[in-house]
């Protein structure tokens, strides 16, 4: 290896454990990690005098304390917010939550915010979802040290939408995002306005978290190999930053601005008003991008991390004293066969294949108190209040441009996003993140539409086969890893498409710049009782960031590259992976 190894890399072995080092699939785990050490620091930005912002914010990130559990207080890092300049709406604190304020925009406003670091590690935010300059967008280039400022400036493009704020920093994303460091951003515009949705106590953030607390209330993170590899789960969820969380509301219509802000934890969500007679069905309005054009209903929805719903809740008719339940409800498929039983405890049964491969893997040896795809509540609404009168839900909330293969500068030529599965091997079109690492797929030019495909490489289902450059390489690496010598583990006997069937999991995928449209969605395994226990839960026809690709599935999306040349991330927003190297750079030009 050429590289030495320098600090950040050294503490990612150490977190790992010994157990890694036993693990015979080393070389490929190696080969991953090379070049990730390597990002360039840049002078951080400072005000331009020629910008007049309407609205200024001092945002900080530091360590701090607050009472999630009873007793000890929990030890956390927080964006703190302070108004410098514009309207007194602009931010707005959850009480006792560790989560940054809310932050409300408008369209049109010209925003700066200093963002100042007083962690003991280098941070840069990012404004997932904003549509903003590649310099502007929070890329682990910008990242500031301990005791710097970062001035951000930018005027706010985006339509009505909810969106995020958090840690870009390069491998420690997911630690910083997990120890607290999320907030959330409300875009409001004339479109919107128009429609006099619920709005102030009617209006109401919920952002969906699991967490791991230790005995003395600390939070737990990364313990095993196992953690990076299939994303690091909490037994406990968190709604706002508060555990047990309870909302009381009035018999009339909210509006409800769910975001999944797990590091890897995916959600089936459904109301359950206790009556398993009737169904009550979640209203969607909105989704990552803002309004749909019409309100859809659905059994369930799923969201990913990084992926965000507009909800309509109409408690009228409901008598004081009711109770709803938002759950997540049991699904399947979401992780690898192994990894699902192992995490529900489930061991035995004769397809079992952890005879080599589970135990050498150190994957999960204890089950989950909250498996991935398990039912369980994330929040109760109790109605504590009667109201009569309560606003209806338009038929029609906005008006949204539809792309078709014809706007796209490569209708027959889709840009590839290769999801390549294997063990210590998370990354994207073959190879892990590298800064200045663009690849000639990843080269957009300037002011087009582009048609993208998002695919797993080794799908493991005849006909799925890589394609375009990535794919390609991902194929090498593949082999590369399958070849990496002495002690390979043993894939035979798994059984169906060897290795990369095994590690096929679902995966998140989130794109900086402009939203896109999800183009269409086919699937190898439509029949099968995994992909049922979700299908129904995708939204169709709305705006996005991140999309949900299930194992087995290839996605299409159109994507606009429109005002601004640059770098501009794509990755996993299962962030444990993003971290791991699932991550690539878009160079816009
Ligand atoms: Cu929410 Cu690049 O991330
Ligand atoms: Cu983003
Ligand atoms: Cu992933």
């Amino acid at each position: 290896m050429k590289h030495t190894i320098n600090p950040s890399r050294r503490r990612f072995f150490a977190q790992t454990g010994a157990g890694l080092l036993a693990y015979a699939g080393l070389p490929g785990w190696l080969h991953a990690m090379e070049g990730m050490g390597e990002m360039p620091k840049m002078t951080p930005k400072k005000a331009s005098a020629n910008f007049h912002p309407d609205v200024e914010i001092n945002l900080i990130c530091k360590p701090s304390s607050v009472s999630i559990l009873p007793g000890q207080p929990t030890q956390v890092l927080q964006y703190s917010g302070k108004l410098v300049k514009g309207p007194a709406n602009t931010l707005t604190e959850i009480p006792g939550s560790y989560l940054g304020p809310v932050m409300r925009f408008e369209k049109g406003q010209k925003i700066r915010i200093n963002l100042h670091n007083q962690l003991d590690e280098p941070t840069v935010a990012h404004w997932h979802g904003l549509h903003v300059p590649a310099e502007q967008d929070g890329h682990p280039l910008y990242a500031i040290d301990k005791g710097e400022t970062l001035v951000y400036e930018f005027e706010m493009l985006n339509r009505a939408s909810m969106n995020i704020y958090h840690p870009h920093p390069h491998n420690t994303t997911a630690k910083q995002v997990y120890h607290g460091l999320a907030g959330a951003i409300l875009v409001n515009d004339d479109e919107e306005r128009r429609l006099e949705l619920p709005g102030g106590e009617y209006e109401v953030p919920i952002v969906i978290q699991d967490r791991l607390f230790d005995a003395n209330n600390q939070l737990q993170y990364v313990r095993q190999m196992h953690d990076r590899m299939m994303g690091f789960y909490g037994d406990r969820i968190l709604v706002n930053g508060r555990p047990d969380f309870k909302l009381d509301v009035a018999s009339r219509a909210y509006r409800f601005r769910i975001l999944n802000g797990s590091t890897a934890r995916i959600y089936k969500l459904a109301w359950d008003d206790g009556h398993s007679d009737t169904s009550i069905p979640v209203t969607v309005i909105g989704t990552d991008g803002g309004l749909l054009e019409t309100p859809v209903n659905k059994p369930y929805v799923m969201l990913a991390p990084g992926e965000r719903l507009d909800v309509w809740a109409d408690f009228s008719g409901r008598k004081v004293g009711s109770q709803l339940v938002l759950r997540s409800r049991s699904f399947s498929g979401v992780l690898p066969g192994m990894a699902e039983r192992m995490m529900t405890g489930k061991h035995g049964g004769d397809d079992q294949p952890h005879g080599g491969g589970g135990h050498r893997m150190g994957m999960g040896m204890h089950g989950s108190a909250l498996p991935v795809g398990s039912d369980y509540p994330i929040f109760t609404v109790r109605v504590t209040k009667n109201i009569s009168d309560s606003p209806a839900l338009p038929n029609k909330l906005s008006t949204i441009k539809h792309y078709t293969l014809g706007d796209t500068a490569n209708p027959n030529k889709p840009v590839p996003i290769a999801i390549s599965e294997g063990p210590m091997r998370m990354v994207l079109n073959g190879r892990p993140y590298a800064y200045n690492d663009i690849q000639p797929s990843e080269r957009i030019p300037f002011n087009t539409v582009q048609l993208m495909e998002i695919f797993h490489a080794h799908g493991g289902h005849g006909g799925d086969k890589a394609q375009g450059e990535g794919g390609h390489r991902m194929g090498m690496g593949m082999r590369h890893s399958n070849d990496s010598g002495d002690g390979s583990p043993k894939m035979g006997g798994m059984g169906g498409g060897g290795m990369g069937m095994m590690m096929a999991m679902a995966h998140p995928i989130h794109l900086h710049g402009q939203y896109f449209q999800v183009f269409s969605r086919t699937v190898s395994n439509s029949d099968s009782q995994s992909y049922a226990s979700v299908k129904d839960g995708f939204i169709e026809g709305g705006w996005k960031d991140t999309v949900l690709v299930m194992p087995g599935e290839r996605v299409k999306i159109i994507k606009p590259f429109q005002d601004f040349k640059g770098l501009y991330m794509y990755h996993c927003h299962n962030l444990e992976h993003e971290d791991m190297g699932m991550m690539r750079d878009f160079l816009v030009e």
